[in-house]
C-alpha cells in the first residue's frame, strides 16, 4: 500500500532541475502541500515512508526528510512514532477550494458608498498639466540627505522604534511655531497630531465625528478625496454650491436638518480657487457656534500665494473651538513624504488618537525626524520662498500661453494662489470628452465637472508647478490642437 501511494506521487511531482524553480526540497514541499489543499491527499490518509518516497521519486532521502519536516511543522502532515506519516486529520476532508474569481465580493455598505473617484489618480502621471505635485527637480535633496543621515545617527530611538501616535514631539513643536507664525493657527504640541497625509486626517475626522446617515455640508464643486473619506464613513453629503466668494454661510444656515460638519477649503477653494472673505469667515464661525457644527478647514496649499500675504487661518479666528485645521506637506514639499497634520479642539484629541492608533499606530519616525530638523534649521521657510518665486513665474507663463493660444476657448479663473489654474470653456462643451482628447495628446488635464456634485461645470484644471515655462507654452499649444 505504501508503495502504491508513493507511486501516486510520481505523477504529481515532476522535479524541475532547471533554474528558478527553487530547491528540490521546496518543490516537493509545494507539491505535497498543494495535493493536501486540493483534497487529492485526504485528511488522515497514510503516506509512504520517507525512504519509499525518496526511492520512487528519485530524490535523496535528506531532501524528502526536510520537506516532510516542514509540512509536519506547519500542520499539513503528522508523523506518529512507529505508526508512520499521515495527512493531518483535522484538515477539511474535501480540501480547500481555490479562491473563486468570478463572483464580486460582498463589500460593506460604507465601502460601496465611497465614490472612489480619487483612486488611481492621473495626477501621478508626470505629464503637463498633472495636478498634485510641485517642482520635484528643485527640491533640496542634498540637505534632506544630510538630515536623513544625521537623524539616523543621533536619534536612532526616535527613528527606528515604535512611535508616539501623536507624532514626533520635535515635529509637533516645530509645527506649532511654524503654524502660529505663518498661518495664525492657535495650537500647541498637545493639540497637533501628525498623520499620513491630509487624506488620513479627513478619514479619521469623518470616523471620529460622524455616524452613518449624518449630514455633512460639502463644497460643490469640491475636493473628491474629502468626499471619499466622508462617504466611506457613511455620511450623507449635502452639496453647497460655491459662488464667486466661495462657500456661503447663509446656505449653511438654511440647511435642515443641521449638518454635523462642514468641509471647506477657505484659503483657496478647491478646485475653483477663490479665497473666503473675512465677512463670510466670521458669519461661518457664528453659525458653527450657534448650531454646533464642526468646521473642517482643509488648508492644503495655503503657502502659495502670489498677490500678497494670505488671510490667516479660519482656525485662528475661532481659537480652535469648532474648527479642525488640516494641513499637508504634499504641496509644500513632496507628496511621497505622506506627512500631514491636524490641529484639533482639545476635547477631540483623545478620540482622534484612539482612531489613529487603530488605523496604523503611528506615522513612521524617520521622515518626521528629518522634517523636524528641516523646519528647525529654517529650510522649510526658505524653500517656500524660493518656490513662490518659481511658481509665480510658471503661473504667469501658463496664463500668458492660455491668453495667446486659447483665448477664445478657455477663460481662466483669476486666483492668486495655489499650484493649478481652473479655466472654463467659453462654449460650455463636454469637459470629460475634452480631457479625454487631451489625454490622447499626451496631456493630463482634469475636467472641472469631475469635482461637481450638482453644479454644471465645463472647464479644465491645469497644474503648472511641476513644469518649466517653455514646456507649459508648448503643452498649451498641443492642448488647443487636441481640442480643435
Ligand atoms: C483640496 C485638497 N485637500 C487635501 C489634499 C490631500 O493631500 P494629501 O496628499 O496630504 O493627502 C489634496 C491633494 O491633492 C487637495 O487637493
Amino acid at each position: 500500500m505504501a508503495r502504491r501511494a508513493a507511486g501516486r506521487f510520481v505523477g504529481w511531482f515532476r522535479p524541475d532541475r532547471g533554474s528558478g524553480s527553487g530547491t528540490l526540497q521546496d518543490q516537493l514541499y509545494a507539491a505535497i502541500r498543494q495535493a493536501v489543499l486540493r483534497g487529492e491527499l485526504a485528511a488522515g490518509e497514510r503516506l509512504p515512508s520517507s525512504r519509499a518516497l525518496a526511492a520512487d521519486l528519485g530524490l535523496g532521502r535528506n531532501t524528502v526528510l526536510v520537506a516532510i519536516e516542514r509540512l509536519v511543522a506547519e500542520g499539513y502532515l503528522s508523523s506518529r512514532r512507529g505508526a508512520g506519516l499521515f495527512v493531518a486529520a483535522d484538515l477539511p476532508a474535501e480540501g480547500v477550494r481555490p479562491p473563486s474569481t468570478a463572483a464580486a465580493p460582498a463589500l460593506s455598505r460604507r465601502s460601496a458608498a465611497a465614490p472612489g473617484l480619487h483612486a488611481g489618480g492621473e495626477s501621478a502621471v508626470r505629464r503637463p498639466f498633472a495636478l498634485g505635485a510641485g517642482a520635484m527637480d528643485v527640491f533640496p535633496v542634498e540637505i534632506w540627505r544630510r538630515l536623513a543621515v544625521q537623524t539616523l545617527r543621533r536619534q536612532p530611538g526616535d527613528v527606528l522604534g515604535y512611535g508616539d501616535p501623536r507624532g514626533l514631539p520635535a515635529l509637533r513643536r516645530a509645527l506649532t511655531t511654524y503654524l502660529a507664525d505663518s498661518r495664525g493657527v492657535a495650537c500647541s504640541p498637545e493639540t497637533i497630531v501628525i498623520v499620513s497625509g491630509a487624506q488620513q486626517a479627513l478619514d479619521l475626522i469623518a470616523r471620529l465625528l460622524l455616524d452613518p446617515g449624518d449630514a455633512v455640508a460639502v463644497e460643490d464643486p469640491g475636493y473628491v478625496g474629502a468626499r471619499d473619506a466622508l462617504a466611506s464613513a457613511g455620511a450623507r453629503l449635502v452639496p453647497v454650491a460655491v459662488d464667486d466668494q466661495g462657500f456661503d454661510p447663509a446656505v449653511l444656515a438654511s440647511l435642515s436638518p443641521v449638518p454635523k460638519l462642514a468641509m471647506l477649503t477657505p484659503s483657496h477653494q478647491f478646485p475653483l480657487g477663490m479665497t473666503l472673505p473675512a465677512s463670510r469667515r466670521l458669519a461661518l464661525l457664528a453659525e458653527a457656534r450657534a448650531r454646533s457644527i464642526w468646521i473642517v478647514e482643509d488648508d492644503y496649499d495655503c503657502e502659495y500665494r502670489y498677490g500678497g500675504p494670505p488671510l490667516q487661518a479660519l482656525q485662528g479666528l475661532d481659537g480652535g473651538e469648532r474648527v479642525l485645521y488640516v494641513g499637508t506637506f504634499s504641496k509644500v514639499l513632496f507628496p511621497g513624504l505622506r506627512l500631514g497634520y491636524v490641529v484639533l479642539p482639545p476635547g477631540l484629541v483623545d478620540g482622534f488618537l484612539r482612531l489613529k492608533t487603530a488605523a496604523d499606530g503611528f506615522v513612521p519616525g524617520w521622515p518626521q525626524a528629518i522634517l523636524a530638523e528641516f523646519i528647525a534649521e529654517g529650510h522649510l521657510v526658505q524653500h517656500i520662498r524660493r518656490m513662490r518665486v518659481l511658481y509665480r513665474r510658471r503661473r504667469a507663463a501658463l496664463l500668458a500661453a492660455l491668453e495667446r493660444h486659447a483665448g477664445n476657448l478657455l477663460l481662466p479663473r483669476l486666483s492668486e494662489a495655489g499650484l493649478h489654474v481652473a479655466a472654463e470653456f467659453r462654449d460650455g462643451r463636454d469637459d470629460r470628452a475634452a480631457a479625454e482628447a487631451a489625454r490622447a495628446a499626451g496631456l493630463t488635464v482634469a475636467p472641472l465637472s469631475r469635482y461637481a456634485i450638482t453644479r454644471r461645470l465645463s472647464g479644465l484644471l491645469l497644474g503648472f508647478a511641476a513644469f518649466p515655462e517653455a514646456e507649459l507654452e508648448s503643452a498649451i499649444q498641443r492642448l488647443v490642437k487636441a481640442l480643435r
